[in-house]
């Protein structure tokens, strides 16, 4: 199997100016070294299809979803220092991948982080610096025991989920999205250091335009969202009055620059803008109740998998491409009936899944006999993985 995904790796016929960047990727291959107590791990996923990693306490499965995530997102969902993901005793580890396009384009790609902190990132045989590149081909997301802190933590959170999903639907996002924070620190550099009013102004006038642009952006997604997630909210936790409300950072009723020309005694005061879409928010509410004080800690699971499969759904709808899912310990939290109607909706998303379970039968059973899907299974321990199959209805498909 070696011989065989490193030759896939090498022989890829992709060179760099073929990349389309409009393409959304799933993962066909995939080797890693020395990540966590992963050393040395690979696999063939089923590229449409739940790949399903299964393993004892501690023998590598949620390493491997942070392979993933860390290929699509450059960083981990655990850990923000880089250093603790390269296994102890070694000094790098390496991630390389195949990706492939519903056209069947093959993409190989490589992420290398060593010790001292150097990154380096290929594409298609060519070093790349930035990985935003690899992110526009790889949309994940990840579920776990932590999503619900969206509800409880400050706007920060929500605000990006939100531009998570903007940086796909729109093209325009990160230019806009980045004009805004370099103005904004501009602007807040001449709030701290009290320079002129006058040079101020110009960097009001600035910050009104990208932030109106931004803001706009964020309300026509919002607009476009909302009435997914009900919907889904409402086959997953069966409620019908969820209400998400954009706020954009700033009284509504009145005009932003409006705003800023009244708060100026107030932000010079400060040192540092108040008002704008780095304070954007999103209010979600059952009725009259914001959800983190009236749902259950499983409803608030659910309601968050509501969240990610509407935006994998408006992915879709946009583009016509889904995301890939990383749904750690799917069980955990939820109740039999939960965990078959949220297997039940990532399977109709007809995209690229990794689950992981302590056991494989209990998501082999929650996907029955229902799945048109290809189903693998792999097994992890003590940081090796092999490709197992259950019974006849998930033999090994191979891709
Ligand atoms: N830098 C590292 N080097 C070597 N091993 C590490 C490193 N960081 C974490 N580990 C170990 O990797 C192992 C795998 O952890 P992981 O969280 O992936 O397990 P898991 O299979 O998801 O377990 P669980 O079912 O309990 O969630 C753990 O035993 C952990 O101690
Ligand atoms: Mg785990």
């Amino acid at each position: 199997m070696a011989i065989c995904l490193i030759g896939m790796l090498q022989n890829s016929e992709c060179q760099a100016n073929d990349i389309n960047f409009e393409q959304y990727m799933t993962i066909t291959a995939l080797r890693v070294t020395n990540f966590r107590n992963l050393a040395l791990a690979e696999l063939l996923p089923a590229s449409i299809g739940v790949n399903i990693i299964c393993g004892n306490n501690g023998s590598g499965k949620t390493s491997l979803l942070e392979v993933i995530y860390y290929l699509g997102l450059g960083r981990s969902f655990r850990s923000s220092t880089a250093s603790r993901l390269i296994k102890q005793n070694t000094d790098k580890f390496s991630i390389f991948s195949q990706l492939v396009s519903d056209s069947d384009r093959y993409i190989p790609v490589g992420v290398e982080r060593d010790m001292q902190g150097s990154t380096r990132l290929r594409i298609a045989e060519r070093d790349v610096s930035s990985i935003t590149e690899l992110a526009s081909y790889l949309p994940i997301r990840l579920i776990n025991s932590q999503s619900h802190n969206i509800f409880e933590s400050g706007p920060n959170f929500r605000r990006k989920y939100l531009d998570w999903g903007l940086f796909y639907q729109y093209e325009n996002f990160l230019t806009c999205w980045r004009q805004f924070e370099r103005v904004l620190k501009q602007r807040n550099a001449v709030l701290r250091d009290r320079l002129s009013k006058k040079e101020l102004d110009v960097w009001t006038d600035e910050l009104v335009k990208h932030g109106l642009e931004l803001d706009q952006l964020r309300r026509e997604y919002v607009e476009a969202l909302a009435p997914l997630v009900s919907d889904l909210a409402k086959e997953l936790l069966g409620v019908d009055n969820l209400k998400i409300i954009y706020q954009p950072g700033w009284d509504e009723s009145q005009d932003y620059a409006a705003v800023l020309a009244s708060s100026f005694l107030e932000e010079i005061r400060a040192g540092f803008t108040q008002y704008g879409p780095h304070r954007a928010d999103l209010h979600i509410t059952i009725g009259a109740h914001p959800v983190k004080h009236f749902l259950s800690r499983g409803q608030q699971k659910l309601l968050i998998c509501a969240m990610i499969l509407a935006q994998g759904k408006l992915l879709s709808m946009h583009a016509n491409k889904g995301l890939i899912y990383l749904v750690d310990d799917l069980p955990a939290e939820l109740d039999l009936l939960s965990r078959q109607k949220l297997i039940a909706l990532l399977l109709k998303q007809q995209t690229q899944i990794f689950i992981t379970a302590i056991e494989s039968e209990t998501i082999c059973d929650l996907i029955g006999d229902g799945s048109s899907m290809p189903v693998k299974v792999f097994h992890v321990e003590h940081g090796c993985i092999v490709e197992i199959s259950t019974d006849s209805k998930y033999a090994v498909i191979n891709s």
